[in-house]
């Protein structure tokens, strides 16, 4: 007997369930962003601890206060979205190119420095020369355009997510400077959100505390004054980082518990089922824009794995939830290079553990997260097989779920019928020839014959149509 995970626990009825505080929600699955930007774990959330200490030095109201922390604690919403392009134009990891990019002090000719002594690290001569004369020709549009990918997909995202207008600005603009520097349209002063100025003097004071101690963030922080910050946020800032405990805290093990004691939204914001529908959906935007070749690839297993659940008779709540689970399967890839997931040539043996690596992330990351904690083990199976051949566990049989085996089966369809780094699309037959010929040793036959069917109705539907 097929062993399944599915209870009908409150709150998983679509009925009211226990509430959910969006600070705990978005804190939570913040550290995925952190992994996509290669930040130590916690980075949003203690940036979200220096950027509140700014904004109530600056005597900002309860409503400023409210769009603050949801920028900063968002921030990088839009950060997957360049991962790829950075590999393709630096030849670079992205993961640590970025990490290291923003250790540089604030000046141009540090930035380039770093940029040409990182491209091409592991590449041929002649490609790695390539690349540095197109960034010598470009350089200027190429930073613009990754900037500007960023921060509007950020956005967008912010957006689906019902985030205000305020919140939505404030990360768009994250990367403008106050001297009219910054990215992508050289905003300054006041022609960009106050908040932003502050998320990103957050993000500076975090990654040099970490990097370098405490010292050195408040002598980087200083020396951007009147360049990249504005001088009242810096001021605010050396004020904050006088409070006794202000380091301690942003430090210790209590910092994300006293980040969500912050949370200074009216009536502190209670997520309900349908909400938590369009963050799932949001969050399955940042997974899919991290590669070309995934673009989509969320929301389509999401159809395929909906589909069998109804074929095979799930109740409405019970689909919404599966729904959830697929929607934010592959979660796990936002720790994983682009220069693995989109290599177009065969992966040695450390990139395969890496990939291998994603479906484990997967399961902890959504672990953290309260409302995804029960989908985060069919997350995490997601490459299971009944023979016990899958990764990561080498689960066999009755040990992998009913919801696991469903969406294992959407999955492989949708990475066949669609187009991967290395291999074209290929036709639906001969996908679900594939499926058979491993039913039974790699997936559930019963799963298989439901897509089918599925995929039948499907197509008689938009023929009547
Ligand atoms: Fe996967
Ligand atoms: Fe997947």
């Amino acid at each position: 007997m097929v062993y399944s995970v599915y209870r009908s626990g409150r709150g998983r009825q679509g009925g009211p369930g226990p509430a959910l505080r969006l600070s705990e929600l978005i804190g939570a699955l913040s550290h995925a962003l952190d992994m996509t930007e290669g930040q130590p774990p916690g980075h949003c959330i203690r940036c979200c601890w220096i950027g509140m200490h700014v904004g109530r030095e600056m005597g900002m109201g309860q409503a400023a206060l409210a769009d603050l922390y949801y920028t900063v604690l968002l921030k990088d919403l839009g950060c997957s979205s360049n991962a790829a392009r950075i590999c393709a134009l630096y030849l670079a990891d992205d993961i640590n190119f970025k990490r290291g990019f923003k250790t540089v002090d604030g000046s141009l000719s540090a930035a380039l420095r770093f940029v040409f002594s990182q491209t091409g690290l592991g590449s041929g001569l002649s490609e790695r020369l390539r690349a540095v004369v197109n960034i010598l020709q470009n350089g200027g549009e190429i930073s613009r355009e990754l900037f500007e990918t960023r921060c509007h997909r950020g956005a967008d995202i912010a957006a689906k997510m019902r985030f205000p207008e305020a919140v939505q600005d404030g990360i768009r603009n994250l990367d403008e400077h106050w001297d009219g520097s910054g990215q992508p349209q050289k905003l300054a002063g006041d022609a960009f959100p106050l908040a932003s100025n502050v998320a990103l003097l957050a993000q500076v004071a975090d990654i040099f505390q970490r990097d370098r101690g405490r010292d050195e963030a408040i002598r980087e922080v200083k020396a951007r004054a009147g360049g990249w910050f504005a001088p009242q946020i810096v001021a605010a800032f050396l004020r904050a980082a006088a409070v006794p405990g202000f380091w301690e805290v942003l430090n210790g093990p209590e910092v994300e518990a006293r980040v969500f004691a912050l949370d200074p939204s009216p009536q502190e914001a209670r997520v309900d089922e349908d909400w938590l529908d369009d963050i799932a959906a949001a969050f399955a935007d940042v997974i899919d824009a991290k590669s070309p070749f995934t673009a989509d690839h969320s929301s389509r297993v999401t159809l395929y794995a909906d589909m069998i659940a109804e074929e095979m008779g799930f109740s409405e709540p019970h689909r919404r939830w599966l729904r959830r689970a697929a929607l934010l399967h592959d979660i796990g890839k936002l720790a994983v290079s682009n220069q693995i997931l989109d290599k177009p040539g065969k992966l040695d043996e450390a990139e395969w553990q890496a990939i291998r690596m994603h479906s484990w992330h997967s399961a902890r990351i959504l672990e953290r997260v309260a409302a995804f904690r029960d989908i985060a083990p069919i997350a995490g199976g997601h490459h299971e097989r009944l023979d016990g051949k899958g990764y990561p566990e080498g689960l066999v049989r009755d040990e992998i779920c009913l919801e696991t085996r469903i969406l294992t089966v959407a999955d492989v369809f949708d990475a066949l019928s669609a187009e991967r780094p290395y291999r074209a699309a290929m036709p639906i037959a001969d996908a679900l020839a594939i499926l058979d010929r491993d039913s039974g040793t790699a997936f559930d036959p019963v799963c298989v014959a439901a897509l089918r069917r599925g995929l039948v109705r499907l197509t008689s539907g938009e023929a009547a149509a």
